[in-house]
């Protein structure tokens, strides 16, 4: 029923959007089933087809949303209840580890700006903020050794009481967001990168076996795999495709430790939410799960993650463009029946960090740099509205920066000067303190 919903949607969009051929058939927007973008085309952002091959992004910790539809038709997939419930959550009455670097950030740069500006009222709710639980990326392998820091600080706190449990995204592979223009990550094939992964996995998994007693959530390689669904027609992406596979399996294999729960990241309703998309996407989770054995430790998936969609939303915003699969809610619940009938763990985190407000300037859905009018959302927690979702949690650690709005700089992205992009901007992975003081004065709930 909702699939028909759906269909209808687009079908009524592409009437009611009615654009050329090129832009027209994307997934979205007057996507007509088999066809994808005119030969030769890509999709340039969510769903509006581009001939040429310059859009795209650049960034470190944060990803690339910019996405194209592969040629498929997913029109055949049959909604159903799904009969999940979290009853075995993994994550249950679990804190999530405010780590030191985060929170470092705010106590020794936000607040005191706050301060120093006459804000006191805000430098107190950000000193509130730094009590947050949010990811640690490793996205080089330098940052590898910090997981002990981190486990001994939550081993001694866990021995004091608390429940904590510590958070880390896992993303570092070759190739890294290879539907940018410029690779940003450290390894590349050419220079030995699978070899140099498997060790950066290695090491986590052996700091991560130095400490039994500690529970770990991982969110593994946010964007990869859904590249793979979408954006094969990227050079760098096909050049890619069978060492992220590969390399998430190794991955997946080698981190299915006993005090491990993983998430494999799946984009968010804007980008695999699509008709289009969706089914595709099930199929390729579900296949490299089962190829590496059905690792106990892989809990599901992670949506939203750096990105702004709501949870639950009554009204679809404009930018979905006739999508009805609007929000996050809705995509976990149109995505697991599909799973499980691959045979796929379906449950799910969903990233909160910066989806408190939906974005009233934001142009187009795959806008992802520094948007405006966004702020902090639902704090993380593992009691939820709904019993496909483990938890909500805050992966981008929010107030550090998408991209730099610096036209001149080497990793500047066009996405970051769009006219919904906070501005000036500083490099990705920076402190932005102009985003984080909009991210706390449109928090919602409030601090
Ligand atoms: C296509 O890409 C070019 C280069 O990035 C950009 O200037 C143009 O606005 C894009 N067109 C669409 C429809 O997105
Ligand atoms: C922009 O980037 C260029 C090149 O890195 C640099 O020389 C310049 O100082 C930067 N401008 C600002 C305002 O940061």
């Amino acid at each position: 029923m909702m699939n028909t919903k759906i269909l209808a949607a687009v079908a009524l969009a592409s009437v009611a959007h009615a654009q050329s051929q090129l832009y027209g058939q994307c997934g979205g927007i007057g996507w007509s089933g088999a066809t994808t973008c005119v030969s030769g085309a890509y999709c340039s952002k969510i769903n509006d087809c581009n001939s040429s091959s310059a859009a795209t992004s650049a960034k470190t910790t944060q990803t690339t949303l910019a996405t194209t539809t592969r040629t498929t038709s997913g029109a055949s997939q049959t909604t159903s209840k799904p009969t999940a419930t979290n009853s075995a959550n993994p994550l249950a009455g679990k804190t999530f580890y405010a780590n030191p670097y985060y929170s470092s950030e705010i106590v020794s740069i936000a607040a005191p700006s706050l301060s120093a500006a006459g804000s006191a009222a805000l430098a107190a709710k950000a000193t509130n903020v730094a009590k947050v639980g949010t990811f640690y990326w490793l996205d080089v392998r330098a940052k590898v050794p910090t997981i002990a820091t981190f486990a001994k600080d939550v081993r001694t706190k866990n021995a004091q009481g608390a429940n904590l449990v510590l958070p880390l995204v896992v993303y570092d592979l070759p190739e890294r967001d290879c539907a940018a223009l410029a690779s940003n990550g450290e390894l590349s094939l050419a220079n030995n990168g699978a070899a140099l992964y498997q060790q950066y996995i290695d090491d986590i998994a052996a700091q991560i076996n130095a400490f039994p007693d500690v529970p770990f959530v991982l969110v593994i390689e946010p964007d990869s795999l859904a590249n793979l669904v979408t954006n094969l027609n990227v050079q760098k992406c096909a050049n890619a495709a069978d060492a992220y596979k590969t390399l998430t399996k190794y991955a997946i294999k080698t981190l299915n430790l006993k005090n491990v729960v993983m998430y494999l990241d799946a984009g968010h309703a804007g980008w695999l939410g699509w008709p289009a998309n969706i089914t595709p996407a099930a199929q390729l989770f579900a296949q490299l799960y089962k190829d590496a054995g059905s690792p106990a430790a892989v809990r599901g998936l992670a949506t939203n993650v750096a990105n702004y969609n709501a949870w639950s939303i009554s009204t679809c915003p404009s930018y979905a463009q006739g999508n009805a699969v609007c929000d996050e809610k809705k995509y976990v619940n149109a995505l697991a029946p599909i799973l499980q009938a691959q045979g796929f763990p379906a449950h799910f985190i969903t990233d909160t960090g910066r989806n408190g407000v939906q974005p009233t300037k934001q142009q187009a859905w795959g806008d992802w740099c520094n948007v405006i009018g966004t702020g902090f959302g639902i704090r993380p927690s593992t009691s939820t509205d709904d019993p496909l979702l483990d938890a909500y949690v805050w992966v981008k650690p929010g107030g550090e920066g998408d991209g730099t709005s610096n036209s001149s700089s080497v990793r500047y992205d066009a996405h970051c000067g769009y006219a919904d992009a906070l501005q000036p901007a500083p490099e990705a992975g920076t402190w932005f303190q102009a985003y984080f003081v909009q991210l706390l004065q449109n928090a919602n709930p409030a601090f």
